[in-house]
């Protein structure tokens, strides 16, 4: 079956999805709008735009007539105040993140852009298995901590105690790929939308790396066939509080 199908008799002829079609899939054919090719990447703009509903994308499930909103609606002086208050959590009450929160969190995610909207991520969320994956990752680093590792330099020093990746947060979502741009835009996404919900989030690099390098540890998570571990979001309550924004560099930008 066609991944997208026009139906003839909502179909207005208007042109409009024919327009905003960047893989010049669609045409005009005797007044309606038609699907010409076997492939396109399934974006779905010709569903978004068509003003009479025409559109189906008949590889998805229930698709739902959702009204977009207008971003702009958005304040962006305050949008901008919570990206900026945005700090690294490494500080967690004992408190458990509801499954409602994991999949709205996970919902942002996947609705991040993707290029060629490969959606080329995978998410494992880590709860039961938390304590054993980071006493692995703990065993590991303390190891390389003595030996010449990619990381050493940088941990020498460090202290590297139970909590050294997870910081006794409840949940862990390891986003996974093929590539890192998806899965780390992605992640930003969710990281913003598990902080508008109250939660505080930790990037744990370490703990990227521990999975990449130790085949024990990457073996646990199990992730998809082909998927690397690209960044891991460490989430929970926060137990701390920060009263004022750091500064930061000034953007290096140039203008030609
Ligand atoms: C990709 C990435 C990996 C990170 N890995 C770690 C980590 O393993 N451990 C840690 O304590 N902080 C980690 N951080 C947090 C950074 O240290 C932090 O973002 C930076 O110091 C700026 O502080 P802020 O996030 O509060 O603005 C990581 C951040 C990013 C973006």
């Amino acid at each position: 079956m066609k991944p997208i199908t026009i139906n003839p008799g909502l179909c207005i002829g208007c042109g409009k999805c024919v327009e905003d079609c960047v893989s010049e899939k669609l045409g005009i054919v005797n007044g309606k709008a038609q699907f010409m090719y076997e492939r396109c990447i399934q974006c779905g703009h010709c569903f978004a735009i068509c003003p009479m509903g025409a559109v189906s994308m008949t590889a998805y499930e229930n698709v739902e007539d959702i009204k977009p909103l207008n971003m702009s609606e958005f304040d962006s002086d305050k949008l901008l105040l919570a990206m900026k208050s945005r700090r690294s959590v490494r500080q967690f009450r004992n408190k458990e993140v509801s499954d409602e929160m994991i999949e709205k969190i996970i919902e942002a995610g996947r609705y991040c852009p993707t290029g060629t909207n490969a959606q080329d991520f995978s998410f494992t969320v880590v709860r039961d298995t938390l304590p054993e994956l980071e006493k692995e990752a703990v065993k590991f680093f303390r190891l390389g901590q003595k030996a010449a590792t990619p990381f050493s330099g940088y941990i020498k020093n460090m202290t590297i105690d139970e909590h050294f990746f997870f910081k006794g947060a409840p949940v862990v979502i390891v986003v996974s790929g093929k590539g890192d741009t998806s899965a780390c835009l992605a992640s930003s996404y969710m990281e913003l939308m598990a902080e508008s919900m109250g939660l505080g989030v930790l990037y744990s690099g370490f703990f990227v790396a521990a999975a990449k390098l130790n085949r024990k540890i990457s073996a646990m998570l199990e992730l998809e066939k082909g998927h690397s571990p690209v960044t891991t979001l460490v989430i929970g309550w926060p137990d701390v509080e920060y009263k004022r924004i750091p500064p930061r560099n000034k953007a290096k930008v140039n203008y030609k």
